[in-house]
């Protein structure tokens, strides 16, 4: 079973929409869909919004799931000028932006009494969700346009980053292509439980000073966009 966590209905709507329901369960606070989607057996869930949500919901998925694999979906800003809304970022490791312990001279990013600091994807699914986006790509299904499609830094930070001075300090700091809320915390989730696990999203804003306008204009897109990559993805699988 492939468990798939976003962390708002509208990040899932496009998912669940394809799937063969196969009852609702509920833990934690959290709502469960299971189901067959392109196929393959999954247990689809919304997180909520920010780190904590996200890690009640992973371990709990795990807990009572027993999932072989997680994949985070959604949406993110852009910290990278080449990309824009609707493109897409497949992270190869990620690193929680606002955990610091610098003062006490632990690199920012790393949790204190550990060494974890950036936590890598699994190289196969991140080489599946690649493969996925070029042929959906080469088919034409994103519209007019292809989408572009970096594999990078993800950081994540109980922040919605709204300016450019947000944005470059965390560039800076952690060479990320891409912000959002819940992925490294994921992450950790499953790097504590030995679960592969991937992180993929659609930007939906460019991190600055345009993100509070361009988030709620191209939100759905870039959820859209996000949920086609799983589709193609499972059912390839
Ligand atoms: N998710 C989508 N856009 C974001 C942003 N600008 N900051 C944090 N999370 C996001």
């Amino acid at each position: 079973m492939i468990g798939i966590i976003c962390a708002m209905q509208e990040e899932l709507k496009e998912i669940k929409a394809g799937m063969e329901p196969d009852g609702e369960l509920s833990y934690s606070g959290v709502d469960f869909y299971l189901g067959k989607l392109e196929g393959q057996e999954v247990v689809c869930a919304v997180c909520g919004v920010g780190k904590v949500f996200a890690a009640i919901c992973a371990q709990t998925m795990i807990l009572k799931f027993h999932p072989s694999l997680i994949i985070n979906v959604g949406v993110a800003g852009s910290l990278s000028k080449s990309l824009g809304v609707a493109d897409i970022v497949i992270a190869r490791r990620l690193v929680q932006h606002d955990m610091d312990v610098t003062a006490l001279g632990v690199p920012r990013g790393q949790i204190l009494g550990s060494d974890i600091q950036y936590i890598f994807t699994s190289e196969e699914i991140r080489d599946a969700l690649f493969s996925s986006i070029m042929m959906l790509n080469a088919q034409g299904a994103f519209g007019k346009r292809e989408v572009k499609a970096l594999q990078g830094t993800i950081a994540s930070g109980d922040q919605f980053i709204s300016s450019k001075g947000q944005k470059q300090l965390i560039v800076e700091e952690f060479d990320a292509i891409a912000c959002e809320m819940e992925g490294a915390s994921i992450a950790q989730v499953c790097y504590v439980n030995k679960l592969p696990f991937c992180v993929l999203r659609a930007i939906s804003d460019s991190a600055d000073d345009s993100a509070k306008m361009d988030y709620p204009a191209f939100v759905e897109l870039a959820a859209a966009n996000s949920a086609k990559v799983i589709r193609h993805f499972l059912k390839n699988r």
